[in-house]
């Protein structure tokens, strides 16, 4: 791709991006507490205020007739990736979805959401048609989201730590938080890491290697232009999913979804019913810099904070590189469960991270060969290959700490 090339390809982006911005919003979508209700659950929603002022919503699934809520029940917090929200853990129904086996098994389970997408478009002073509401990246999701979240539903249920399930950016932002927050360590009984993401050299998507190094760039000329919402139009996607849709014969809808041209596609563990309600909820917002924070990643080969430029790194971090996240700091005990055919949380990455944690439990492989990105989420059989073995992790390790 050259120069040319790409500037056309980003301006194009950016009248598309506000045309889909526009019509993406006058849409309306069942939300996630529909879904909860509709599968015969009992659902709740509640208001989370973070430190630097943005307003998030919380599920919870408290219970079903056969499960009635009740006080002292263990709790379960289940922390989305990137472009998703708590929908991604209902999606697949009863008897399949993980929030709903962990209901069945006798747990209080809630569904975060982070700042930007659909259930979290509020700040108590700015709003999404502002710059600033955009300025984060998953950094900000660790140091205030996610804190934010724990402590409120620990205060909600009078618990003292609970069991955290990451998928992807949710596990990025979770390390983010347990290694500069090191306090949120302690209420933890466990992390389960569902394709973890904070290494990036080894990524596999073309997608994503194929933007990566034009990072600085697209930057540059996103914020020339005003725009700070990631909402990528059709053309930019053809260019750099081209690879990807030739790979597998795919349908159009598949390549026309920027989900899974970053994160990649199984066509054999996906359901197509759900595929139609997942194309529904997804994208469901974000903000440009989480994106170059993981380009960075992908560029640098380390996990480390947003990269400013030399001057204002050394104004902000009084060094020319910015620093790297402390894993060693991160003491709850991490099991990490990854797939041999993840695009996006490649396994030397995966390995890499297990050895920097600072108290890892051990690597999980998922016993399926073509195991992507999303199909800890989405796969059709994600209970009997990954999601009954981690009930079983979280009740041998559901002791309080
Ligand atoms: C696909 O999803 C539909 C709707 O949730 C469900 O009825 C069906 O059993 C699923 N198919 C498979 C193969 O899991």
């Amino acid at each position: 791709m050259n120069v040319r090339t790409t500037a056309l390809l980003l301006l194009s982006y950016v009248v598309q991006s506000r045309i889909l911005a526009e019509t993406v919003s006058s849409t309306t979508v069942t939300t996630t507490a529909d879904l909860i209700v509709a599968d015969g659950y009992l659902s709740e929603q509640h208001p989370v205020v973070t430190g630097d002022g943005y307003l998030l919503t919380l599920f919870r699934i408290p219970g079903s007739p056969r499960n009635p809520p009740q006080k002292g029940k263990s709790v379960v917090f289940l922390q989305h990736g990137v472009l998703c929200s708590s929908t991604d853990w209902v999606i697949m129904g009863p008897s399949s979805s993980l929030a709903y086996l962990l209901v069945d098994a006798g747990y209080d389970v809630w569904l975060g959401n982070a700042r930007g997408n659909t259930y979290s478009r509020q700040h108590l002073l700015d709003d999404p048609s502002k710059v600033k509401f955009w300025d984060f990246s998953w950094h900000e999701m660790g140091m205030y989201d996610l804190p934010a979240m724990i402590d409120y539903v620990l205060d909600k249920t009078g618990e003292v730590s609970l069991h955290y399930v990451g998928h992807s950016q949710g596990t990025t932002s979770f390390f983010v938080m347990a290694s500069m927050r090191p306090e949120y360590n302690r209420k933890i009984r466990s992390m389960q890491a569902f394709a973890p993401v904070a290494f990036m050299g080894n990524l596999k998507s073309p997608f994503v290697r194929a933007m990566a190094p034009f990072v600085n760039q697209i930057e540059w000329m996103m914020r020339m232009l005003g725009v700070n919402e990631f909402l990528p139009n059709s053309e930019m996607m053809a260019l750099g999913g081209q690879k990807a849709c030739n790979d597998e014969s795919l349908f159009q809808e598949v390549c026309a979804s920027v989900l899974f041209l970053i994160a990649g596609f199984n066509s054999d563990q996906m359901n197509r019913t759900v595929l139609s309600t997942i194309l529904r909820h997804t994208p469901a917002g974000a903000s440009v810099t989480q994106f170059v924070h993981y380009a960075q990643g992908v560029n640098s080969g380390r996990f480390r904070q947003l990269d400013y430029g030399v001057l204002l790194n050394l104004r902000r971090y009084g060094s020319i590189t910015p620093p790297n996240y402390p894993l060693e700091l991160i003491t709850a005990p991490v099991f990490l469960h990854y797939g041999d055919n993840d695009w996006l949380a490649a396994v030397g990455d995966v390995q890499q991270l297990e050895r920097q944690l600072g108290n890892s439990v051990g690597l999980f492989r998922v016993p399926d060969d073509r195991w992507n990105h999303l199909d800890f989420t989405y796969a059709i059989n994600a209970k009997s290959l990954l999601y009954e073995r981690v009930i079983e992790l979280i009740a041998r390790w559901n002791v309080p700490i």
